[in-house]
């Protein structure tokens, strides 16, 4: 007998299982999270454990005010106010010195606490219900790629969670761009659907540490992450590397062209006009369907450098690794 699904759109239907120290997976406009409330110490032991997520590597708060994220630390620099403003409801996360009542379950005992307003209507409107905050990872097994869709949630975690709420397809696609602060200056810890140009635009120039060697403040940036289960290659050229290759089965993630001068298996374009965002929004998903393929190799081309470009070269590095 089929199983029967775990998506649904009954809002009651989360709140009591949150309420009842379980966890649900939720929509954002960046990717899935796997939510649980932030004082349920059995909600958040059963979110590391179901994403098999190191104990280490602290997890991000979500509110649905400002208010409410501002009485989550214990001070909120000048800097921080002018992006909370700017990009709140929105895909950027603070780090900012943490209020005596956060549990330490959630920062991996750091003084410091990752915080973000998300700006999606199933998930503000689930927030703006809850009595407590929650906390909640890309619902992904850890180092697998995110989840922009219920279905890509469902197909990881359909025997180990009760419940996906389904939001539609996440409209940014990758992870929120998380923003620290050391000697009172920013850093930025994670390149994400927040522009670093736009983050700069508001508060100057920032630090940015986005690689593990350097960066020991954002433990969750580990050097192979986002990963399809298929060998992936990131290069500069695809034809010149594909056209080296023989015998075996070839997906390729382009950026914008779709003709290539040897034929392939499969072939995903991220943005037939070239449009950044829109190759942002469909990335884990083009990655997701290729990984579904039983392919030999995925060959991804590298994107511009620059705005959005950034961010999902970021990606498509650690998934090369
Ligand atoms: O867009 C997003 O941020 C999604 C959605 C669900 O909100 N969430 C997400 O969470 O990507 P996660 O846990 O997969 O990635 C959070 C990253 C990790 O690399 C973690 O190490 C870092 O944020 N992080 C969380 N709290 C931190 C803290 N106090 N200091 C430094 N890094 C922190
Ligand atoms: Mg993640």
């Amino acid at each position: 007998m089929q199983k029967k699904s775990i998506v649904s759109n009954n809002i009651k239907k989360a709140i009591a299982i949150l309420s009842n120290n379980d966890v649900v997976a939720i929509p954002t406009e960046t990717v899935y999270g796997l939510a649980g409330n932030i004082f349920s110490q059995e909600a958040i032991l059963k979110i590391y454990k179901v994403k098999q997520r190191p104990s280490f590597n602290p997890l991000i708060v979500h509110v649905d005010s400002i208010q409410k994220a501002t009485e989550l630390a214990s001070s909120f620099p000048e800097k921080a106010k002018q992006l909370a403003n700017a990009f709140w409801p929105g895909s950027l996360t603070l780090v900012l010195n943490k209020s005596d009542h956060i549990p330490n379950w959630i920062t991996a005992d750091k003084e410091t606490v990752g915080i973000r307003i998300p700006n999606h209507p199933v998930a503000l409107a689930l927030l703006k219900e809850l009595p407590f905050p929650l906390a909640a990872p890309s619902a992904n097994p850890s180092n697998r790629i995110s989840p922009t869709k219920s279905s890509h949630v469902a197909s990881y975690f359909q025997d180990s969670i009760e419940m996906v709420l389904e939001g539609g397809e996440c409209k940014n696609g990758i992870e929120s761009t998380i923003v620290g602060f050391e000697n009172n200056e920013p850093v930025l810890y994670r390149l994400g659907s927040i522009a670093i140009e736009d983050i700069e635009r508001v508060i100057g120039k920032i630090q940015i540490k986005n690689k593990k060697e350097i960066t020991p403040n954002a433990p969750g940036m580990l050097s192979k992450h986002y990963s399809p289960l298929t060998k992936t290659y990131l290069v500069d050229n695809v034809n010149e590397f594909i056209k080296n290759i023989n015998g075996k089965k070839i997906g390729v993630l382009s950026f914008n062209n779709s003709k290539l001068s040897v034929e392939v298996d499969h072939i995903e374009v991220l943005s037939k006009t070239g449009d950044l965002s829109e190759a942002t929004a469909k990335l884990y998903s083009a990655l997701h369907k290729l990984d579904s393929l039983n392919l030999d190799i995925i060959v991804s081309e590298r994107l511009p450098e620059t705005g959005l470009g950034k961010s999902i070269n970021d990606r498509l590095e650690r998934a090369a690794k």
